[in-house]
């Protein structure tokens, strides 16, 4: 009966436009802390969507006209100046992504100056993030692993990776169900703490000790999506604290204006 009422959640979310594309193993995770909770069908996946959105539809919203995108980035590949003007249009179209747009120039150079290069990144809870890769100076033939919950969102960013000079791969996911466990050089955990800790209080500190990186570069949002500050950074700076608290790592800290990042070295 529960797994009956399951379902029929399940095929709710997914049914509607917004919510399509969502990692199914999320919204069923989601829908199942709902329906424990005593809701009714009709409040519990109205509550999933609430939930989905806070973690997902707040950034990405609705469709995105992706196959016009990759037709222009196909045509400009080896435009390196308008391409990479394309990437910076089309990053726009995730709130978060955006973010860092006025930081690119600096955001990579600055913290990886110290760093050996890469030979493999591991991309989670990607975004868009995935088309600021020109902005890393990889070697080329880097292996990067993206993986994020829209599974449109996924192929698009297949797609970009497969014109860039690296061996990319990019999947649909639920970092919280399923941390990935792929051994790589470099972690990015950009911005999505705060995410998966709405869905599971435990996820971000799991995530960070379960990945098999050398490095891990893991940052906060420095403002809210409206643009409020709210006393943002002192607190997700406490919550960082908390989350390497007794750990045998070394942290490094960086401050840029929309973001605030920390490299740990496992
Ligand atoms: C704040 S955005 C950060 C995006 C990207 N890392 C960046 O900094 O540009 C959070 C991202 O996490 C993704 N997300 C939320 N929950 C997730 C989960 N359980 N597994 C994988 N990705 C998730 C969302 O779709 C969204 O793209």
């Amino acid at each position: 009966m529960v797994d009956e009422v399951l379902d029929q959640l399940i095929a709710a979310v997914l049914g509607s436009a917004k919510y399509r594309a969502i990692h199914p193993g999320l919204v069923a995770r989601i829908g199942k802390d709902e329906l424990a909770k005593g809701r009714k069908l009709k409040e519990a996946v109205k509550a999933t969507k609430n939930k989905l959105h806070q973690v997902g539809g707040a950034y990405l919203g609705g469709q995105k006209p992706y196959a016009e995108w990759l037709s222009d980035l196909t045509e400009y590949q080896y435009d390196v100046e308008t391409f990479e003007l394309l990437l910076l249009e089309i990053m726009e179209n995730h709130a978060s992504t955006k973010e860092r747009v006025p930081i690119l120039d600096h955001f990579y150079t600055s913290i990886f100056a110290s760093l050996p290069p890469f030979e493999s990144v591991l991309d989670i809870a990607c975004g868009l993030n995935p088309l600021t890769i020109p902005w890393m100076n990889l070697p080329s033939g880097t292996k990067y692993f993206a993986c994020d919950i829209y599974g449109d969102m996924i192929g698009f960013v297949q797609d970009v990776l497969n014109l860039l000079p690296i061996d990319g791969t990019a999947q649909s996911c639920d970092v919280i169900s399923n941390p990935p466990s792929t051994e790589v050089d470099l972690a990015l955990v950009l911005k999505t703490i705060p995410c998966l800790e709405q869905v599971d209080k435990q996820a971000g500190e799991r995530l960070l000790e379960q990945l098999n990186a050398k490095y891990i570069l893991v940052s906060f949002p420095a403002k809210s999506l409206g643009g409020r500050d709210k006393g943002m950074r002192e607190n997700y700076e406490a919550r960082f604290n908390q989350l390497v608290e007794g750990k045998d790592w070394a942290v490094e800290r960086f401050e840029f204006e929309t973001e605030l990042a920390y490299l740990i070295r496992k």
